[in-house]
């Protein structure tokens, strides 16, 4: 399986965050806030990445991420010219992904837990699946509606009178016919390619699934300075308690089998000192 990060938007909520460095760079606690749906992908075992985003950003994240060979990725680049929905990101990977199956997930979003996406990654053949997870206030959402054997109702996208208060992360698996589907769409009024479109695009061919998300698991928010600094408290807060660090890109890499004992070594020798390089030191020194 491919995977595509779309890293788009102004940001605009965010000003002047946002003047210079976009939403997705930002830093959740210790780390860029890309990394954490990066390490989503790596922890899924996809080590063929695509990242999109604005003219202005690309550069900036090339700059950050490379090409992803510290990590034993190969991470590609794809500009978005303009704000045109996120299902114009399966179209913009089109001939990246080819006959592959493909994981797109948002720049923004943010998965602490055990999410099992290895799991579910290998087990994902044909069609599209989404994640349901309960959230206070579903009209800022994809919105799913499902039956009790899980199938797929409707979705909505931000209904003033959700269904149901199950809202859709952006973490979405597609297989091979995404792009061709995305290209069939409509813009919303609001000028997009909406994902939540895509999805009903496979609903109506029986062809979505939706998984739920329990309530061990957290997938956060990080649209507002408010939800930024709650993101950045609880990641704060777990690494703190344990000692272990959340979306650290080069510990993944290694204990997923992407890069060896050595690779990483050398990766580690390229980081300025302080607490990022130690934890990485001794993270592994017994072994
Ligand atoms: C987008 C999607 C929405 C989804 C959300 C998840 O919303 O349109 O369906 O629930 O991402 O983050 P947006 O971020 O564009 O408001």
């Amino acid at each position: 399986m491919k995977g595509i990060v779309l890293a788009g938007g102004a940001g605009t909520r965010l000003y002047p965050l946002t003047r210079v460095a976009s939403k997705q760079l930002q830093p959740i606690y210790d780390k860029p806030m890309i990394y954490y749906p990066l390490s989503t992908l790596m922890l899924g075992g996809i080590r063929e990445v695509l990242l999109i985003s604005t003219p202005e950003d690309v550069p900036r994240f090339q700059e950050l991420l490379g090409d992803g060979r510290q990590w034993g990725m190969n991470i590609e680049y794809c500009v978005q010219d303009e704000p045109r929905g996120i299902a114009e990101a399966l179209i913009l990977g089109e001939s990246f992904v080819g006959d592959d199956n493909v994981a797109l997930i948002l720049g923004d979003n943010v998965f602490y837990g055990n999410l099992r996406i290895l799991e579910i990654v290998e087990n994902f053949s044909t069609g599209a699946l989404v994640f349901g997870y309960y959230v206070n206030d579903p009209t800022r959402y994809g919105v799913v509606d499902f039956d009790a054997d899980g199938n797929v109702l409707s979705i909505e996208e931000k209904p003033a009178t959700p269904r149901t208060n199950y809202a859709v992360p952006g973490l979405y698996l597609y297989d091979s016919t995404a792009a061709a589907r995305a290209r069939a769409l409509e813009p919303s009024p609001r000028g997009e390619l909406e994902i939540t479109d895509l999805n009903l695009a496979y609903l109506s061919d029986r062809a979505l699934r939706v998984q739920l998300l329990g309530r061990g698991l957290a997938w956060l928010d990080t649209g507002t300075h408010a939800s930024l600094l709650d993101a950045a408290a609880f990641i704060g807060a777990i690494q703190t308690r344990q000692g272990l660090k959340i979306a650290c890109l080069e510990e993944i890499a290694y204990v997923r089998g992407f890069i060896d004992r050595t690779e990483l070594n050398t990766v580690v020798d390229t980081m300025p000192n302080g607490p990022y390089r130690e934890y990485l030191e001794q993270r592994f020194a017994n072994e």
